[in-house]
């Protein structure tokens, strides 16, 4: 069953803890990602990102997302994740997407909020959540580095887009780390949570460190992005071993990316939240 995501981070907010948010690129990812939640019987966020468009098209995303999760026996978000223009978050919105993102944080704040209200009143009008950016988590390179949210920033970007769920920057970025594990501003994430009434995301969850986004699960984030540790998971299952046909390295893959997935819900702490309907 395809649901928004808006109780489940109201949920996560008030009981301190986090639902991960799971990025596909394929048909094996998004069915080992199924499968954990299955495993664990818990509600997944499962996310195609814009610029994944080169590996599979909105369309194969939407098929895919609504295939799997409608035969999912848990429930499933499917949400279009860093939308990077009107155009494509408003199609997402008609065309099956529970939540979206419009991710306009690498322009100016009266930019970012003036794209933000668009696809806000659009998405609202048709019953789906908005997620946007304030500050940015950028890739760790010099070209696209990251900018910690400023909490009054934040604030009123919060109050003037009415938006759904907000990620913030803290000291996490997309991909891998070139020096080991971030040093996270928790001071930073303690004033956001006090300022901001609406859910906290954190983008650029992987190799961020358990320790990391346990507290940061704990002290006011309710959605976690993850997609390179996945992708490496799958990728290091097939480099590990040699194989005598593609669909045992194709199971070998959804092994790897199922139980990684099955970890972050432990660090997040959603394993101890009981889902009804
Ligand atoms: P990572 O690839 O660093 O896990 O980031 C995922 C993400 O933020 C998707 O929006
Ligand atoms: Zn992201």
């Amino acid at each position: 069953m395809l649901i928004s995501s808006s109780k489940l981070l109201k949920n996560a907010k008030q009981n301190h803890y986090a639902f991960p948010h799971f990025n596909f690129w394929d048909s094996n990812s998004i069915r080992a990602e199924i499968m954990a939640a299955e495993e664990l019987k818990l509600p997944v966020i499962l996310a195609w990102a814009q610029k994944h468009s080169p590996e599979i098209g909105i369309e194969d995303a939407l098929a895919l997302g609504k295939y799997y999760g409608n035969k999912a026996n848990v429930p499933v978000v499917l949400h279009l994740d860093h939308g990077v223009d009107v155009d494509t978050v408003e199609y997402g919105v008609t065309h099956g997407f529970t939540s979206v993102m419009i991710d306009a944080s690498d322009k100016d704040f009266n930019e970012n909020v003036r794209e933000t209200k668009i696809i806000g009143s659009y998405a609202h009008e048709r019953g789906i959540v908005v997620e946007a950016e304030i500050g940015h988590v950028g890739t760790n390179s010099t070209k696209d580095g990251s900018m910690y949210t400023e909490v009054a920033a934040a604030q009123e970007f919060a109050r003037l887009t009415n938006v759904d769920s907000l990620a913030v920057s803290i000291g996490t970025s997309h991909g891998v780390y070139k020096q080991g594990t971030p040093k996270l501003s928790f001071s930073r994430l303690a004033e956001l949570e006090k300022a901001v009434p609406i859910p906290l995301v954190l983008h650029g969850g992987s190799s961020s460190g358990d320790e990391n986004l346990a507290r940061a699960a704990k002290q006011g984030i309710t959605k976690v992005n993850i997609y390179t540790d996945l992708a490496n998971a799958a990728l290091n299952a097939t480099q590990k071993n040699s194989f005598l046909s593609e669909p045992d390295m194709a199971f070998a893959q959804r092994k790897a990316v199922k139980d990684l997935a099955e970890h972050y819900y432990k660090v997040f702490g959603t394993v101890n939240y009981q889902y009804t309907i």
